[in-house]
């Protein structure tokens, strides 16, 4: 879909623009937004609320067809909820009413004409962020490896967005900044929808590659035997089931001044967890293939921040291989070195995230950065304490990190992709003690999201570093199985507020 803008003055009105559709909000209690009083100048719109085929609820619609004293083919009527400020809940239903509608019409150009600053406590940037994601959401599809496609029927290709000359310069960056990120989901759903058999450790050096390639990033790939050479014994023990050779991606975007400490970006990358030798169940074990999430939403935002040109340096180490069992696969009981030197008992083969976590963690001390951020799907328990809505954030307990913790949630509350903040303590590291090794890889049930944190927290002790959990929100399972291409807004917008700072 093609986004632009278009700006009104004293001498062009609404009412005479020509174009296949116009959308206008209307009110709950048949009032009317200012966009579509301009627009009623022979009152089909008060004419059509007053049928009563419409209520204005958040998300209700009515679409009237060549509609008195109007240019436009169609109005499409959107309810907006009650009257004056708008919910960022009702805007939201709203768009996605507006996007369902619009994939469906039988033109291919229209106006939106929303009341894109009446949004609470958001400015008019979030609600053009929130009108193309969920426009692009819609588009979204699943269909490649399909015999049959699923077309997108008909529908509106080009869009443009009402707004007043005063911020247009502003809505042209928020629309090329929104497009950027609705891109960088898109990367991130299609690799995390991929089957584990196209999407391999190999397949995802491929993308990076292909990623720095077309933005001109820095681009290394480390192969097992240089994995070897680092004593990546944690890592490379994750592996040994697997006949897929492991990789050690990392990718640099360097926008920002030449000597600025970078943030580092950790993705999880388990392209099949199968649990290895401590085998997961049958039931529902594909939607392992989405075990490498973390890695696909370090490439999408990438992909986001490259295309908005970001003035940030930002690198990507991303840690993939698979977790099979086999006759070469690591056993419960095994001891491992680990990159740091930390000895690891790996008591269950299925805690694999953090063993290749580990030495991605003290491989990145070598960039001095000013933050490092993991994301993962991590544990099946932080989707029980935080089910599909939160992402788990996890940091230790400092003035530092408060500050870094806070900086995520709102960048998370402002991309409408939320995090939740759960506790790092020193009690619960007394879980992981082994009687073999310095540490064991599972600290029992109990609080099993805050157990895996506290791993990763002794491999990172030196630099500021925060842990997201996206085992519960990074993909959707039952009819609606897909990829939701989180947390990729969270962490673009953590990135575009440390590029102003
Ligand atoms: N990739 C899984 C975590 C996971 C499970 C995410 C289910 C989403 C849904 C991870 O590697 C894993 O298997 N974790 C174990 C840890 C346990 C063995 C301590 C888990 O959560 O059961
Ligand atoms: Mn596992
Ligand atoms: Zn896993």
């Amino acid at each position: 879909m093609d986004f632009s803008i278009k700006t009104f003055d004293s001498k062009t009105t609404i009412a005479q623009v020509k174009t296949g559709c116009i959308i206008v909000g209307i009110f709950e209690n048949k009032k009317l937004s200012a966009a579509a009083k301009s627009l009623d100048t022979k009152a089909a719109i008060t004419t059509a609320i007053n049928s009563g085929d419409v209520s204005g609820k958040a998300g209700s619609t009515l679409l009237l067809h060549a509609p008195a004293g109007v240019m436009a083919e169609r109005v499409l009527l959107v309810g907006l909820g009650a009257e004056g400020a708008v919910t960022d809940r009702n805007f939201i239903s709203a768009v996605q009413a507006v996007a369902r509608t619009l994939t469906t019409l039988g033109t291919s150009d229209a106006l939106l004409a929303l009341p894109l600053e009446l949004t609470v406590g958001r400015d008019s940037s979030w609600a053009i962020r929130t009108a193309v994601l969920s426009l692009r959401e819609n588009l979204y599809r699943t269909d490649e490896l399909k015999s049959k496609k699923d077309p997108v029927k008909g529908g509106v290709k080009k869009l443009a967005l009402a707004v007043d000359a005063a911020g247009a310069a502003a809505a042209k960056v928020s629309i090329a900044q929104s497009v950027a990120l609705a891109n960088g989901m898109d990367l991130a759903k299609t690799l995390g929808n991929l089957p584990p058999n196209i999407c391999t450790p190999t397949y995802l050096a491929t993308t990076a590659k292909k990623l720095a390639k077309d933005f001109k990033l820095g681009i290394e790939v480390l192969d097992r035997k240089q994995l070897e050479a680092l004593k990546m014994g944690s890592f490379l023990s994750v592996t040994n089931g697997s006949v897929e050779p492991p990789k050690f991606i990392v990718l640099k975007h360097m926008g920002g001044k030449a000597k600025a400490a970078p943030v580092v970006l950790v993705g999880k990358g388990i392209t099949f967890d199968t649990g290895g030798i401590s085998l997961k169940p049958g039931s529902g074990m594909d939607e392992m293939k989405y075990d490498m999430c973390g890695a696909a939403s370090v490439l999408g935002t990438f992909l986001a921040i490259a295309e908005m040109q970001l003035k940030l340096n930002v690198i990507a180490v991303i840690p993939t291989c698979e977790n099979m069992p086999s006759g070469s696969a690591t056993r419960p009981g095994d001891i491992v070195t680990s990159m740091s030197g930390q000895t690891i008992e790996v008591l269950n083969t299925d805690a694999e995230g953090r063993l290749i976590l580990c030495d991605a963690l003290t491989y990145v001390e070598r960039f001095k950065p000013a933050v490092v951020v993991d994301i993962a799907t991590l544990t099946g328990a932080c989707v029980t304490a935080l089910g599909h809505h939160n992402s788990g954030l996890f940091t230790r307990h400092d003035d530092t990190h408060d500050a870094l913790a806070n900086e995520l949630l709102a960048a998370g509350k402002n991309a409408n992709d939320t995090a939740w903040r759960m506790p790092i303590e020193e009690v619960y590291q007394e879980q992981l003690k082994s009687n073999f090794a310095d540490i064991a890889n599972i600290g029992g049930p109990p609080g099993g999201s805050i157990t895996a944190a506290c791993f990763l927290e002794r491999f990172t002790r030196n630099y500021t570093w925060a842990h997201l959990d996206i085992a519960g929100t990074a993909w959707k399972s039952g009819a609606a199985k897909g990829s939701t291409g989180r947390p990729v807004p969270l962490l673009t917008q953590f990135l575009m507020g440390r590029a102003q700072k």
